[in-house]
């Protein structure tokens, strides 16, 4: 009997090491993307990715990642396939695992990667939900430990909405044992049962300034998702208090760093100051780490072995 394909639904599919694996890979694949191995250890695979919502980041990683590994990528629009016009998932994941390699999905509901996968008879990657984002943490591990080495017994500041970004930060600090400071306003906090779960790593307060204090990271997101958009304007007001600047930052460790995961709404979740300010912000190298991390995670999925070792 063929064995089941592991999955990457949330980052607690993954374990401590093979979390930490991954990252290291992914650095290892940054250093020698050029290598003439890599560029030919996924030849002739095919990665399909849904999307029922709009990326750049997302879409552009996960296609140039693949051709980059020798493999192609599929671009496939919710609304341009049999999905759109109520094909059940369960008959699409039969039907498209059957002809492709891998599979990303970015849907709004997480129940949807879910079922997916069940079906799938080859990994899925959920590549954003309402609920979680898995791979961007992939990318601000990443980018974390390489400015400044491991995130354990470190302190996360995340200031904003409690929604999936914030959700997959919640799932990193259990994996790595770090301790998250979540401030939002009332009524936008993460979910109660994860909260619960992660309750020896998370707090959440109702103030910024207490949650970046002494952080060696503070990171935020948009106030309004995709999806929230008829929410914008009620959330720019309830949000007013949670936008990060210097001052906030003032606050945090000595050299903490900021990260958001893209795209930033300048002054309203965060100062143009502050994203541009080369010294504290490393947005535009976790914007990149995508590139890197989701070629670790699919060469990891696929169980592609010893790929980072020179062939003889
Ligand atoms: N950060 C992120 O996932 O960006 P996109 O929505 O552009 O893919
Ligand atoms: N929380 C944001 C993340 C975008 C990458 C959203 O879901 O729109």
């Amino acid at each position: 009997m063929k064995t089941k394909p592991r999955h990457l639904l949330t980052l607690l599919d993954l374990n401590k090491d093979e979390l930490l694996t991954i990252v290291s890979n992914a650095n290892f694949i940054k250093v020698n993307r050029h290598e003439d191995h890599l560029c030919h250890v996924l030849d002739g695979k095919v990665l399909a990715m849904f999307f029922e919502k709009s990326s750049t980041r997302t879409r552009v990683s996960f296609e140039a990642g693949m051709s980059q590994l020798g493999g192609s990528a599929l671009f496939l629009a919710t609304k341009d396939t049999q999905f759109g016009r109520g094909e059940p998932i369960r008959d699409a994941a039969r039907v498209i695992s059957s002809m492709v390699d891998i599979v990303m999905m970015r849907t709004f509901e997480q129940t949807d990667i879910q079922e997916f996968a069940e079906y799938s008879s080859v990994p899925v990657i959920n590549g954003l939900s309402d609920d979680f984002h898995p791979c961007q943490l992939l990318a601000d591990i990443q980018t974390f430990m390489e400015f400044r080495g491991t995130l354990e017994g470190k302190t996360v500041a995340w200031i904003g909405d409690g929604n999936n970004m914030c959700q997959s930060w919640i799932h990193a600090s259990m994996l790595l044992d770090f301790d998250l400071n979540i401030a939002c306003p009332e009524g936008f906090e993460p979910s109660k049962k994860l909260i619960n779960l992660a309750r020896d790593r998370v707090t959440v307060s109702r103030s910024p300034k207490a949650a970046a204090r002494g952080a060696d990271l503070v990171t935020t997101d948009v106030f309004a998702s995709m999806g929230q958009e008829d929410q914008k304007q009620r959330r720019l007001a309830q949000f007013s208090d949670f936008k990060v600047d210097h001052d906030l930052m003032s606050l945090a460790a000595e050299g903490a760093l900021f990260m958001h995961c893209l795209p930033a709404h300048r002054n309203e979740e965060v100062t143009g100051e502050l994203l541009e300010d080369k010294s504290i912000s490393v947005v535009w190298d976790e914007a990149e780490n995508r590139l890197h991390a989701q070629k670790a995670l699919m060469l990891f999925l696929l169980q592609v072995p010893n790929f980072s070792l020179p062939q003889t």
